[in-house]
């Protein structure tokens, strides 16, 4: 890393200090520090992930910074801040939770700030999440939020958790799964996934149970199929709850089983899923389907589950192994 580099990363560390500071020592963060106390973030996790907050104050950073007589040059390009048409630079982050976004190495490169609502401000026109911009530190298509601490233990279990969003991420930190990684909100990308690839084995999608969560399942089970030979499971949250939102409702422990014993293949995915957007009473929508689930039947490698399939599939809708096996074997040569 180059010292324009080091220099960026001291500014994003010195802002982590400052937000996490607000939130756990000063009144200003007290409301949002029981928010988080309530959502079950005890000060520990508070402390390991260094969450803060960033006051209603838009040049807040830009006085710290100052006093700290760090260097005004490198301001614009870190992404901390705004420039008003006057050039003036303003804090990007203003009335939100901050959750340090780490690169592979633990180096805080980015921020993303949780809006939080108070009497006295609540915008309805805000973001949920407010997502530092693309900078030479913070490039959206590799950082995955907490790949950092969790890397040990993806290599030593061989698996990997991918969900939604970070408070899922820090639920699963709870109740002991550490090794739990979310992106930032986008679609995998091919340099996340080599990442992921190169520690795990096995890579269990648990996002969202809403239909977006499951939309996006889907579809990073193609990004996935395509470029990588990795593992893949799902693990549906019920009730389209997201994680965080189950391990609130149920507890820890009955989430811990729901990831042991509530996987399913993707196949087994599929089948749930391609259901969904179809009407199972009309009959050209069931051929529909059924030939979907042939094409998604190429992409099972074990044998043994193709079998088990295509009999279920045989016997649910009436047609015989033969025709299926023949289908089958049809778009495999098509697909060559
Ligand atoms: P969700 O809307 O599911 O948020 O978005 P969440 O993680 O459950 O957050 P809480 O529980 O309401 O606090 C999932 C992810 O999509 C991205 C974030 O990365 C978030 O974690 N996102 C969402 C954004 O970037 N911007 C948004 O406005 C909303
Ligand atoms: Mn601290
Ligand atoms: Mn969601
Ligand atoms: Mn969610
Ligand atoms: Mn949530």
């Amino acid at each position: 890393t180059s010292s324009k580099q080091q220099q960026l990363i001291q500014l994003h560390e010195k802002a982590a200090e400052v937000y996490h500071h607000m939130l756990v020592n000063t009144a200003i963060g007290e409301a949002a520090l029981d928010y988080l106390h309530k959502r079950g973030l005890n000060d520990q996790l508070i402390e390991e992930f260094n969450i803060g907050f960033a006051p209603n104050q838009r040049d807040f950073l830009v006085r710290v910074f100052q006093n700290e007589a760090l260097d005004s040059n490198i301001f614009p390009e870190s992404g901390l801040f705004v420039e008003r048409e006057n050039k003036e630079l303003v804090d990007r982050f203003y009335q939100r939770i901050m959750f340090p976004i780490r690169n592979f190495q633990g180096k805080t490169v980015g921020f993303s700030g949780r809006f939080f609502a108070t009497e006295d401000f609540d915008d309805q026109d805000q973001p949920k999440y407010l997502n530092s911009p693309e900078t030479t530190l913070f490039n959206k298509r590799e950082i995955l939020f907490n790949f950092d601490k969790a890397r040990s233990g993806i290599r030593k279990s061989g698996t990997v958790y991918l969900f939604e969003g970070f408070m899922d991420v820090l639920a699963a930190y709870r109740t002991g799964v550490t090794n739990g990684i979310a992106s930032m909100g986008t679609s995998l990308t091919n340099e996340q996934i080599t990442a992921i690839s190169r520690v795990a084995q096995e890579l269990v999608l648990c996002y969202d149970g809403d239909q977006a969560g499951i939309a996006a399942t889907d579809r990073a089970i193609g990004h996935l199929q395509e470029s990588s030979g990795i593992d893949l499971s799902v693990v549906s949250v019920p009730e389209n709850l997201d994680p965080d939102e189950y391990v609130k409702k149920y507890g820890q422990e009955p989430f811990v089983k729901l990831l042991e014993h509530g996987k399913e293949t993707v196949f087994s995915f599929k089948m749930h899923y391609r259901r969904m957007n179809k009407n199972m009473s009309n009959e050209k929508e069931q051929v529909e389907y059924v030939q979907e689930l042939l094409h998604d039947l190429l992409n099972v490698d074990s044998l043994i589950e193709q079998d088990r399939y295509l009999t279920q599939l045989s016997t649910e809708f009436q047609i015989s192994r033969e025709t299926l096996q023949q289908q089958l074997r049809d778009l495999k040569r098509q697909r060559r």
